[in-house]
């Protein structure tokens, strides 16, 4: 089955800046957008990746300006606003010390914001003088709060999931990579089947993958080329041979 958005076909993934890319894809025709968007922090991805040789993870992951943080989310989240359906729904992952602006540019964009919900990880780095982080922060926002897609799987629902980081089997990694069942999970509860899920920041391909593996349709940008080769192989893999759901 082939379809597009726009200029865009669907299944697919594209290099390019989301601000400049977004105002492509057609108004109200996303239903689902997971995204894990840059931080505005000085991240070192070759450096401290805890455990993992710096030699095999792949670099020039691409950071915003602290200083333009705002800006750049209140843009990408306006679009975000206007190409969801009006059932749609966001969830848009956040460390802590951005958390606000986040907060900010999903109200400005005009979404509702349903849950906070805490991604509980385990982190194995030495502290001496503060707690572990060992958490992440996902908005879960939609545009019309009286209508959205919400498959109620679990009984009580709560707010607190905790979901081990995966081990990278492969010989090159990536800083960022969300696990597939967190995305799994996410997708099964905001989405149904045929449903077009986008992520604008798509990294490693997670969204995208996790969208493959449940039978969604998916499209994503990504500004740097190492990442999206990276994102394509992923899902080269699935079309070959089908992971386990
Ligand atoms: C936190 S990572 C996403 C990780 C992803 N969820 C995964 O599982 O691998 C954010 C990604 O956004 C990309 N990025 C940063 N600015 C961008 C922009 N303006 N347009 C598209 N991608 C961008 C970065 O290069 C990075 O790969």
């Amino acid at each position: 089955m082939t379809g597009r958005r726009g200029p865009f076909s669907l299944d697919e993934v594209y290099l390019g800046d989301s601000l400049e890319l977004m105002p492509g894809v057609p108004s109200e025709s996303v239903d689902l957008i997971v995204t894990d968007p840059p931080f505005a922090i000085d991240f070192r991805a070759r450096k401290g990746n805890y455990n993992r040789a710096g030699d095999r993870v792949l670099n020039g992951y691409c950071e915003i300006d602290r200083d333009d943080y705002l800006a750049f989310t209140t843009q990408w989240m306006a679009e975000a606003f206007r190409i969801l359906t009006t059932s749609g729904s966001v969830y848009v992952f956040s460390g802590w010390s951005n958390l606000k602006d986040i907060l900010i540019g999903l109200d400005a964009a005009g979404f509702t914001t349903v849950n906070h919900l805490i991604w509980k990880y385990q982190f194995g780095v030495f502290t001496k003088k503060k707690y572990v982080t060992s958490h992440y922060h996902i908005l879960f926002a939609v545009r019309n709060p009286k209508r959205y897609t919400f498959n109620k799987i679990d009984h009580y629902p709560e707010d607190v999931w905790e979901i081990n980081r995966e081990y990278w089997k492969g010989k090159v990694k990536t800083p960022t990579k969300l696990p597939l069942q967190l995305v799994q999970k996410i997708l099964r509860y905001s989405s149904n089947e045929g449903d077009l899920v986008f992520d604008p920041f798509l990294g490693s391909g997670t969204v995208a993958v996790a969208s493959a593996t449940l039978n969604r349709r998916y499209l994503g940008f990504e500004i740097v080329e190492d990442y999206l080769r990276f994102a394509r192989a992923r899902l080269a893999r699935i079309t070959d041979s089908p992971p386990p759901v």
